[in-house]
């Protein structure tokens, strides 16, 4: 059985969904601080199946040691952690604190059930804005903020545990930007949670909720001044963890991997391309660069292509059409659904 933590987020609630319909044993852990119960539901309807779903946190040893004598756990999808970059600058101590202390708890009672598989939910964000792109796995790991530097801490504890006992292997996802939303237009990223992120805001404009867009920064050196991303469909992120999944089963050692497409594009482009799926006009207002921001992100997608035999196969258009049905599907997201 595979232990999902954070299995009713974002990403993780697509991931329980490919999981699931693969015929995949599974058990999620979500203390739902960043999500809703009525993801459960949601994930059940769409894998035709029963969900089995516990409410605790990574952080609560007792919850943990629990789960680990009532299932057969052989591996980890370890996704629950919190994301918010900007509230990471503010609360350095509890983003250690909720992502580096929780994580180190779970891979001690991992140990401790002689459960040693584990794939990581790590960020594009490792590589700061030091590197070159497209950018490999091979970069310098540069962050720049203390949402950044937990996952590269996790990363460094996962390499030394890896390399202290040979029965350890962890794959290290590197997510670029993750967007979009089930086709179904039942799963997505909550407005009502977590409005930060560029598609959020845009599809709030969209929606009547905010006036403006503010696009920050527009003196980037890039082609029209806004910074490039590597926005990749969260379809597509939840089947590169099935395809790391599989693969950990039958690997040892510690790797880091891309999870992005290896196309950049900037905020104007994602801006335009959502005005075209939603057929509603985005007013966007320039403004200072944001602190903690790098100019251009985009991956060198390759060792993932090769070793997961995956890749990412949805392009902006598709991803802002999945999105705006979700959101106008749920404009208030999983609050109101009975
Ligand atoms: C995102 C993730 C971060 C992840 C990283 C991986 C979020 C909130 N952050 O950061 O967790 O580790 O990718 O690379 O999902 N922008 C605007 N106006 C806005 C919001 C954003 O102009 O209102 C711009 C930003 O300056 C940036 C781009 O849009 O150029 C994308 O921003 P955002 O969606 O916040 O993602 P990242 O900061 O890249």
């Amino acid at each position: 059985m595979i232990l999902v933590t954070g299995g009713c987020g974002y990403i993780g609630s697509h991931t329980s969904v490919e999981l699931l319909s693969e015929g995949e044993d599974i058990v999620v852990l979500d203390n739902l601080s960043n999500s809703h119960i009525n993801v459960v539901k949601r994930i059940e309807l769409l894998a035709d199946k029963k969900l089995r779903f516990v409410h605790g946190d990574v952080s609560d040893e007792s919850c943990l040691r629990s789960l680990f004598e009532n299932y057969d756990i052989s591996s980890v999808i370890h996704f629950a952690g919190w994301k918010v970059v900007f509230d990471s600058l503010h609360s350095p101590l509890d983003y250690y604190d909720n992502n580096v202390a929780a994580t180190l708890n779970l891979l001690k009672i991992m140990n401790e059930f002689n459960c040693k598989k584990i794939v990581f939910s790590s960020s594009a964000s490792v590589y700061g804005d030091s590197s070159k792109v497209p950018i490999c796995e091979d970069s310098i790991v540069s962050p720049v903020t203390p949402y950044a530097r937990s996952k590269v801490f996790i990363e460094h504890i996962l390499r030394d545990i890896v390399r202290s006992d040979d029965q350890w292997s962890a794959l290290v996802l590197r997510y670029f930007n993750p967007v979009g939303a089930h086709v179904s237009g039942l799963i997505g990223e909550d407005l009502s949670i977590t409005p930060n992120s560029l598609m959020q805001r845009v599809a709030e404009v969209a929606l009547g909720y905010r006036k403006t867009l503010e696009v920050f920064g527009c003196n980037y050196p890039t082609s029209d001044g806004t910074g490039v991303r590597d926005y990749i469909h969260v379809v597509d992120l939840a089947k590169g963890h099935l395809a790391a999944s599989n693969l950990i089963n039958n690997h040892n050692g510690f790797e880091c991997l891309n999870l992005g497409t290896g196309c950049g594009y900037s905020v104007l482009d994602l801006v335009q391309a959502f005005e075209k799926a939603s057929g509603r006009h985005i007013s966007c207002t320039f403004t200072e660069r944001r602190e903690g921001d790098v100019a251009v992100c985009y991956a060198n997608p390759e060792r993932a292509q090769k070793m997961l035999g995956w890749e990412a196969n949805y392009g902006l258009g598709r991803i802002c059409e999945d999105a705006w049905r979700w959101y106008t599907n749920n404009p208030i997201g999983y609050k109101d659904i009975k």
